[in-house]
């Protein structure tokens, strides 16, 4: 997920910290496998989401479109939400910057993932590929979180805004079931 340099800045960094040349690789590995790579795929996972909502709530069509239509608009802004306190409490506590280029590629990966469609379409078959997606970003807040045990970015805080990012997204997970058991 880090670019050549965007690695080198933070070794050189490291360094200039006192840090020395073993201790800086060191630091490299853990940048490509550790908590931090997990955090970034988390943070794309979040971001896929929420444009994956968005373009449901412009997308829908069908009897039930209207009521689609909210919902959708309701799950976007639901992930929206969590996007942003998920990043500024990333950039505030482990200093990665998560420009644009650096983050689309695995975004566009999610999307591809998650989305089948590119047109106007029904309700149903929306609401099941939103579905899919929500478990799998309930399932990567639960890996980070298992991944940040014993990490010193486990602080009481961030545990606790994980906790409240996968609260928000069961409640569009329930959302999304009852909408598709309603009308199975
Ligand atoms: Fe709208």
């Amino acid at each position: 997920m880090f670019n050549k340099v965007k690695i080198a800045q933070i070794i050189k960094e490291a360094q200039e910290a006192g840090v020395d040349g073993a201790e800086a690789s060191k630091i490299l590995n853990e940048m490509k496998s550790g908590p931090e790579a997990k955090f970034l795929q988390t943070f794309c996972a979040l971001e896929a989401i929420a444009a994956l909502h968005q373009h449901a709530h412009w997308n829908v069509k069908g009897e039930n479109f209207y009521e689609d239509h909210l919902l959708f608009e309701r799950l976007y802004h639901n992930s929206t939400g969590s996007l942003d306190r998920f990043a500024e409490k990333l950039i505030g506590l482990i200093q990665i910057p998560i420009p644009a280029i650096l983050t689309s590629k695995k975004i566009s990966e999610y999307l591809e993932k998650w989305s089948s469609v590119d047109g106007q379409t029904k309700g149903e078959i929306l609401v099941k590929e939103a579905l899919a997606a929500e478990k799998d970003v309930i399932a990567l807040l639960r890996e980070l979180s298992d991944e940040l045990d014993g990490s010193p970015f486990k602080t009481l805080g961030f545990d606790d805004l994980i906790g409240n990012i996968a609260s928000v997204h069961e409640e569009s997970l329930y959302l999304l079931q009852q909408r598709l058991s309603s009308r199975s």
